[in-house]
């Protein structure tokens, strides 16, 4: 893999900045995104005078633990515009997430903030070791969700020719990678493993491909993941991370020299850990709740937004900035299994640590007698189909299930093409458990 280490002058100098100078700015913006929603949106207003706290209270970042969480359902409750700052003619761009029950939750951006999203995706391109110039496959859903537009727009700016393929009809995908030789792919980390499929099943080696760079986001991927895709295309594969609430791609990227976590762009969007339970704040280092208080935006401030993602904030490394751990899950993917916490990235680690496993996978949940049970329908790598084969690895991975994460489980190892394949974020988990 070459080095694609970006040069220092080419970074934005805030990237760099002494930690002072970054807290300098960040009270700076705190202060007056405290404002804007204070004097623009009812519902802040309500929360903050509720609370007993008034955006002059902030004298100090650490005085912001003193203000009110927002919620997703804060959206829901005030859907579909409640919750703009601005007039609505002034929100040049909606998008939405489906969300799994009820109303969609809506965003919306104007000309400022579209602009600071089209330079937070080019920064973390860049960081990812894309350069002006480069081509950039664009696999991420167009629409609603913000992966597809949120991305091109970052790519344009960088410099990019973008080829916006958007997600879904991957034998065309491998076509167009062939054809046009993009040398970056901007993709759900599950979609790529779909992509690299096709490209076996056409009979041409991934590793001779154009691509050296893949920013793979949206879900979660642990590092076992990276290896694999690494591998296989001989490429880097980097971490890209954001929420449509906050912004969408963009709140914070891994950087190709040490993929060693996501830099938060901290200039845009305060993090806090919290405990989920009691909302306290916990020092950096410690394992919580990502909360994002964003400092810049018009549109839609967020002040105090509850990701339910779990990570822990590390010191910066490539950048001053600091870092996110990859992200271990969300609180809502966590499964209780008989009183042991599981996330699916646990499972992804032991299925892709067995060579006689496809990285392809998906959980059940279901009840047994009074019990919930779990069980792990995955593929055999090409080569592994053989029917004892096929049971020793499923037999594997079930002793590393109970060894590391403590619980058992019910392995399938099934045939290539046994487990639904994802066009965006893959489902890992289906829950066929009884509803209450
Ligand atoms: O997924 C935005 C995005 C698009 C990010 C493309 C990166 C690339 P939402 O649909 O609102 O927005 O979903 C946000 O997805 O709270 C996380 O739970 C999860 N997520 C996003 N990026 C990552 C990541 C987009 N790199 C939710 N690792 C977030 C783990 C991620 N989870």
């Amino acid at each position: 893999m070459k080095d694609l280490t970006p040069n220092q002058s080419s970074l934005d100098p805030i990237e760099i900045a002494s930690l002072d100078e970054i807290r300098a700015l960040q009270l700076k913006r705190m202060k007056w995104s405290l404002k804007h929603a204070y004097d623009n949106v009812p519902m802040y207003r309500e929360r903050f005078e509720a609370a007993g706290v008034h955006p002059d209270d902030l004298k100090d970042l650490a005085d912001l633990s003193k203000f009110p969480f927002t919620y997703k359902n804060d959206l829901r409750d005030n859907y579909p515009f409640g919750l703009f700052a601005v007039p609505r003619e002034q929100v040049v761009r909606l998008h939405a997430s489906s969300g799994t029950t009820g109303k969609p939750t809506v965003v919306g951006y104007t000309e400022n903030d579209i602009d600071m999203w089209a330079n937070m995706v080019a920064r973390s391109m860049r960081a990812g070791g894309t350069r002006p110039g480069d081509v950039a496959h664009i696999a991420y859903g167009y629409g609603l969700f913000t992966g597809g537009l949120g991305a091109h727009y970052g790519a344009e700016r960088l410099g990019c020719t973008v080829v916006p393929v958007s997600g879904g009809m991957t034998e065309r995908q491998v076509t167009l990678i062939e054809d046009f030789k993009p040398k970056t792919i901007m993709v759900t980390p599950s979609y790529m493993l779909n992509i690299m499929e096709q490209y076996r099943k056409a009979g041409i080696d991934p590793r001779e491909s154009s691509l050296e760079v893949g920013i793979f986001g949206a879900e979660p991927w642990t590092n076992a993941m990276r290896a694999e895709v690494e591998e296989a295309f001989d490429m880097h594969a980097v971490d890209i991370y954001g929420l449509s609430e906050v912004l969408g791609p963009g709140v914070a990227s891994e950087c190709v020299e040490t993929k060693d976590g996501l830099h938060i762009w901290e200039d845009h969007f305060y993090p806090e850990i919290i405990d989920p339970e009691t909302g306290e704040v916990l020092p950096d280092g410690e394992m919580g709740e990502l909360v994002f208080t964003t400092i810049t935006k018009e549109g839609l401030p967020m002040i105090r937004y509850r990701t339910r993602d779990l990570t822990r904030l590390l010191p910066g490394s490539a950048r001053s900035m600091r870092r996110m751990e990859k992200i271990t899950g969300r609180s809502d993917d966590m499964i209780i299994l008989r009183g042991v916490n599981v996330f699916p990235t646990q499972v992804e680690e032991q299925v892709l640590s067995i060579p006689e496993l496809a990285p392809h996978f998906q959980i059940t949940l279901f009840r047994e007698g009074r019990m919930d049970a779990m069980a792990i329908n995955v593929e055999a790598a090409t080569g592994a189909e053989g029917d004892a084969t096929r049971e020793m690895a499923g037999k594997l991975l079930s002793k590393k299930i109970k060894d590391v994460v403590g619980i058992s489980t019910k392995v399938t190892v099934g045939e290539t093409g046994t487990v639904e394949r994802s066009q965006g974020k893959a489902r890992r988990v289906v829950d066929n458990r009884p509803k209450e």
